[in-house]
């Protein structure tokens, strides 16, 4: 059988084996700890599972509009307004099946095969395959740990060249937790190439961090948002993109041709997160931030480096060069001996390499377990 050429250069997900064999050390018995996903150890809010089961009982199980139910779409300029203290008339909102259609279908989009995409890094592992995938390069673009992972615009700059058609990035980040401050968004928006913010992690900050977004700004700019983190409903698979009016047009095509629509119950569920769940987000907030607190604290007194506190998502990418400088080994090593689940840095670009990812979406008494077989498994 013949497989198209990218699929040689896609990069596998090492996370996903390290949870894999996890799961494996689960089946022969042992009691594994959980750090490596980023999956909100939430049950959906209560208002979604209600809106979700009588959409159902209605028989809302039919296709929808290919850009989403319009009261949605509605609801989330609202929100975005509310958020980012902008208003985008509702039919700039594309609703899709999770927020990585939504980046693949702009990434199809704006890159031609051979084109190159900047990509701050360490980044979101999905980002150079979705690039891969459409044949063009990602052109990644290092973060310092002890600048607390801020993109510096004089390398990104350097990395600009005529194939150069836009930049990617994510704030708060996944794997970093970086939340960018206003002056690199704006020196980004003074490129002039369209910034693709992926703002899938924003509500989920602390310590007063302030997420700005490029559409706050005034540039142009695609907005990746969803449901999967903030209101904890990663297995409903709902997001949206936000979108500058002349991509409108292009985007609905490819949504209708590639994914028909959003399925039509869960639009419903996404409706009632955006309309009753403030409280439950907060609520949330509130309890990330005690379990962040532990896993800093508890890795910090274990050794690990970590040179500037993250402000956002629910990550912590810590140095673990001193006990290992192959990041994969490492995770692998204290799965078995420790039993715990960690993700390995090499999955978010070399300049994660040698660095854990460590997930406090888990609940507080896995991060206190985990912490205490580490301290035992490094003695
Ligand atoms: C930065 C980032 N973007 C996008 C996604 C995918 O989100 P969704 O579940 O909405 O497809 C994730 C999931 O972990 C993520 O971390």
């Amino acid at each position: 059988m013949h497989f198209a050429r990218f699929v040689d250069d896609l990069v596998p997900f090492f996370a996903m084996e390290v949870m894999e064999r996890g799961l494996e050390l689960r089946r022969q018995g042992h009691d594994v700890l959980q750090l490596a996903v980023g999956e909100p150890a939430f049950e959906a809010p209560p208002p979604v599972i209600e809106a979700t089961m009588s959409a159902l009982q209605r028989g809302e199980t039919h296709y929808t509009s290919s850009r989403g139910l319009h009261s949605l779409c509605r609801a989330i300029a609202d929100d975005c307004e509310r958020r980012r203290g902008v208003r985008v008339p509702p039919e700039r909102v594309i609703v899709t099946t999770g927020t990585s259609p939504a980046i693949y279908m702009t990434l199809r989009l704006l890159l031609d095969p051979g084109d190159e995409i900047i990509v701050p890094s360490p980044h979101y592992p999905c980002y150079p395959n979705m690039v891969v995938a459409c044949s063009a390069r990602p052109v990644f673009v290092p973060c310092d740990a002890a600048d607390g992972y801020q993109i510096d615009l004089e390398r990104v700059r350097a990395a600009i060249t005529p194939r150069t058609r836009c930049i990617l990035l994510s704030s708060p980040s996944n794997p970093t937790g970086a939340v960018q401050s206003r002056e690199v968004i704006e020196g980004l928006c003074e490129l002039g190439l369209p910034i693709l913010s992926d703002e899938i992690y924003d509500g989920l900050v602390f310590d007063g961090a302030e997420v700005t977004s490029p559409l706050s700004l005034g540039a142009s700019c695609f907005v990746f948002d969803g449901f999967s983190k903030r209101y904890a409903m990663t297995g409903f698979r709902l997001g949206y993109v936000i979108v500058p009016e002349p991509a409108l047009r292009p985007l609905q095509s490819m949504q209708q041709n590639f994914h028909i629509s959003a399925s039509h119950f869960v639009q419903r569920a996404g409706f009632a997160a955006l309309e009753q769940c403030a409280p439950y987000v907060e609520r949330m907030v509130q309890t990330y931030a005690r379990r962040r607190r532990l896993l800093l604290d508890g890795l910090t007194q274990l050794g690990f480096g970590i040179a500037r506190e993250p402000q956002g998502a629910f990550y912590v990418l810590a140095d673990a060069r001193h006990l290992d400088t192959d990041s994969k080994r490492l995770a692998h090593d204290l799965l078995e001996r420790a039993h715990v689940s960690i993700a390995p840095g090499r999955d978010f670009g070399e300049a994660a390499e040698g660095f854990l990812r460590f997930s406090y979406a888990t609940a507080e008494d896995q991060i206190t377990r985990a912490i205490e077989r580490l301290r035992e498994a490094l003695a």
